[in-house]
């Protein structure tokens, strides 16, 4: 236990995940607060959690959780759009550590930048079924409508690196078909942490399916400011003198994940950062 409010400030920020995708988040936490230690699990034995039960989402949500926690943090981020769907609230109660998700942020990410008042969302069947964004924007604005449409087959296309190319094209379309055509929406949220990845591409072809300009936000960015502005309010902000780092636990080291993770963090990930746990659920 930290006996002073120094060492307190000097404990980690978890970040939790369903796998790597959240290296999303971690990336633009480590460009706003780079001074900050980070301790990233990513549930890869697991993953995905977005095609699965709410109670099973829950169930994996807490094990993990307990873990992460029991590591000594000052904060957790649930970076993975699912469980902050999903298990939030429930986490917040059960745990006695801050815990900040991605959606309010991405809500009013969504909500700042749109002018028409028509938002759409892309995200998981679970998200998408939870009704955590269209909640979460309605609570900001009640006047703005919302479209939300599940895209189950981004993931693994991104987790391939099929990122662009007649592949992915031909499925974003699909997606955004459904999402945009006939409608007024001029802003995209990117409900889920691996979609950033995909945003040239849902640019472009938003801009081919629809006349008007459409805007493409996902949260990563406001969910790291929203933790800087949090921790300068509880007095949480690492030590002046304190230097960042990141340590990543695994529940699996899935083929390939060295490229994958690289691909989320944007940076190469030393291997003697990487641990592999076990976490029963
Ligand atoms: N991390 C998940 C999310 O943001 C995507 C991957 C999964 O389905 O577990 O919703």
């Amino acid at each position: 236990m930290p006996q002073t409010m120094r060492e307190r400030n000097a404990l980690p920020i978890g970040v939790f995940d369903s796998g790597l995708g959240g290296l999303t988040v971690v990336r633009a936490i480590r460009d706003l607060l780079p001074a900050e230690r980070l301790i990233y699990l990513g549930d890869t034995a697991r993953v995905p959690y977005g095609t699965r039960s709410p109670e099973t989402v829950l169930r994996y949500a807490k094990a993990c959780t307990k873990v992460i926690v029991q590591e000594g943090i000052k904060a957790l981020v649930l970076a993975c759009n699912t469980v902050s769907a999903v298990a939030l609230d429930w986490l917040r109660a059960e745990f006695d550590v801050p815990v900040l998700g991605v959606i309010e942020p991405g809500a009013r990410t969504a909500v700042s930048a749109t002018k028409t008042g028509h938002v759409g969302v892309l995200a998981t069947h679970r998200t998408v079924a939870s009704g955590a964004y269209p909640r979460a924007i309605a609570s900001l604005n009640s006047r703005i409508e919302i479209r939300q449409q599940a895209a189950p087959l981004l993931v693994p296309l991104i987790e391939e690196g099929w990122i662009e190319g007649d592949v992915p094209t031909l499925v974003v379309r699909r997606y955004l078909e459904s999402l945009l055509v006939d409608t007024r929406i001029d802003t995209i949220v990117l409900g889920c942490t691996h979609y950033p990845l995909l945003k040239p591409l849902i640019e472009k072809e938003a801009s081919t399916l629809v006349k008007h300009k459409v805007l493409v936000v996902d949260s990563a960015t406001q969910a790291a400011q929203e933790l800087a502005d949090f921790l300068r309010e509880r007095q949480l902000s690492c030590p002046d003198d304190a230097r960042g780092d990141l340590e990543v636990r695994l529940t699996d080291r899935p083929a390939q994940f060295a490229e994958i993770a690289a691909r989320f963090l944007g940076e190469h990930l030393e291997p003697d950062r990487i641990v592999t746990i076990l976490i029963d659920v």
